[in-house]
């Protein structure tokens, strides 16, 4: 089946990200057909979809009679099977549990039409084990979103160890289709490319502090005076606590030890300190974004220093095979996040001899093997 085929997208799961692809897909053209478990949870989906089409109406960029044609175009299930009777492909973005999501590939595989791709929306569960509840592991293939789905870019199109290259191919084609900038992984391995990119600069943000090197504020001020619009503690605290506590605990049992979470964080999370969404984390966010004293920086700490262990990574990710080039993991770092610039991008312009001599003093300095320089990065022919 070619992109072109697909007119029904099934999405199980209306929550968070379940909704947002809806609208994505809505947004695009297709038909859609939203499941969740209960009555309620679907309302509350199609709620938030019409609210963020409303939004989009306010700001000119839909016309109202686009906002009902889209509406026209949604039908809502509670059953799995019948949601995905007649759907050309089948998006599954329910709670990040491996048997959950096995139960509802084994129900889409026996309710789908057979041309149908089965899709997973995972943050980072193996493709090649849910394609096992299947009998057709060719077509199941990760269509991983970022969050919110309808503004971020990049969706990661995940390789399972059966996935064909047909259905990698419509997957892919399918992400243009809606306007979103696909990546290909052609292994799904530990956080594919976006979160494995940037999981070692959280490794060390929470060393420097558990270490005592360093205050949040001193290094927020810092890289907020050359220009970025948040500091990266500020960010962490944005994006919850919790999920970096999560992520560090994820990749700390299934890929190195160094990336378990320290002390600092994990009594965060013990005073339900969060970050935003509690009113407190790093910082105090009782009155609105924390004020940041630009004259605390720490001039003497350079940037370079988070460069450098997220390219040290991305080259990892070259020599394992997971991603073909640097402009594709370039094209995923840019626009996966706020930045717009990948990191090969960046170590460009500063130089490989001087970023894997950072890392060479950071796994000595902190005793990280994670920091340790490929040898990619110090031949620096990327
Ligand atoms: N939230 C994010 O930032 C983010 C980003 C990318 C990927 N993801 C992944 O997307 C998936 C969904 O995450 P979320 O944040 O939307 O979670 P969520 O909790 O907001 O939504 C999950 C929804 O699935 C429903 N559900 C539970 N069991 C179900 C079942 N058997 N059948 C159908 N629906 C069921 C729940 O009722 C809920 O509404 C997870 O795999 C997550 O890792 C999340």
């Amino acid at each position: 089946m070619k992109a072109e085929d697909i007119k029904k997208i099934a999405v199980i799961g209306a929550g968070d990200m379940g909704h947002g692809i809806a609208e994505v897909a809505l947004l695009a053209g297709y038909k859609v057909a939203m499941q969740d478990i209960e009555q309620k949870f679907v309302d509350r989906g199609l709620t938030r979809i019409k609210e963020s089409l409303d939004k989009l109406v306010e700001k000119q960029k839909v016309t109202a009679e686009n906002r009902e044609a889209m509406l026209g175009n949604i039908e809502t299930f509670t059953d799995v099977a019948e949601c995905a009777s007649d759907a050309d492909l089948a998006i599954e973005a329910v709670p990040e549990i491996m048997d959950l999501k096995k139960k509802v590939f084994q129900t889409l595989d026996g309710a789908a039409p057979g041309h149908a791709i089965l899709a997973s929306n995972t943050s980072n569960m193996s493709i090649t084990d849910i394609a096992l509840a299947t009998r057709r592991p060719e077509q199941v293939v990760g269509m991983h979103f970022f969050n919110p789905a309808v503004l971020m870019k990049l969706v990661e199109v995940i390789k399972g160890d059966k996935t064909g290259e047909a259905t990698m191919q419509t997957t892919y084609d399918l992400a243009l289709k809606m306007n979103k900038v696909p990546v290909r992984i052609e292994k799904d391995s530990i956080g594919f490319a976006y979160n494995r990119v940037n999981a070692p600069t959280q490794v060390l943000l929470s060393l420097m502090v558990e270490r005592g090197h360093v205050t949040p504020e001193q290094i927020d001020a810092r890289m907020r005076k050359i220009g970025m619009p948040m500091g990266p503690y500020e960010l962490m605290d944005y994006v919850g606590l919790d999920v970096a506590y999560h992520g560090a605990r994820y990749f700390s049992e299934r890929l190195s030890r160094d990336y378990e979470p320290p002390g600092w964080l994990k009594a965060k999370i013990d005073a339900g300190e969060l970050g935003k969404k509690t009113g407190r984390g790093i910082f105090d966010w009782s009155k609105g974004r924390p004020e940041i004293d630009l004259s605390k920086a720490k001039e003497d700490f350079d940037p370079a220093v988070l460069i450098a262990v997220q390219v040290n990574e991305a080259t990892k990710l070259l020599e394992e095979g997971v991603v073909n080039s640097a402009d594709e993991i370039d094209k995923a770092m840019a626009s996966g996040g706020g930045s717009g610039v990948g990191p090969f991008q960046m170590a460009r312009g500063i130089g490989y001899d001087k970023l894997a001599a950072i890392c060479e003093n950071l796994a000595h300095e902190f005793g990280v093997k994670v920091f340790e320089p490929t040898a990619t990065l110090k031949k620096g022919k990327i």
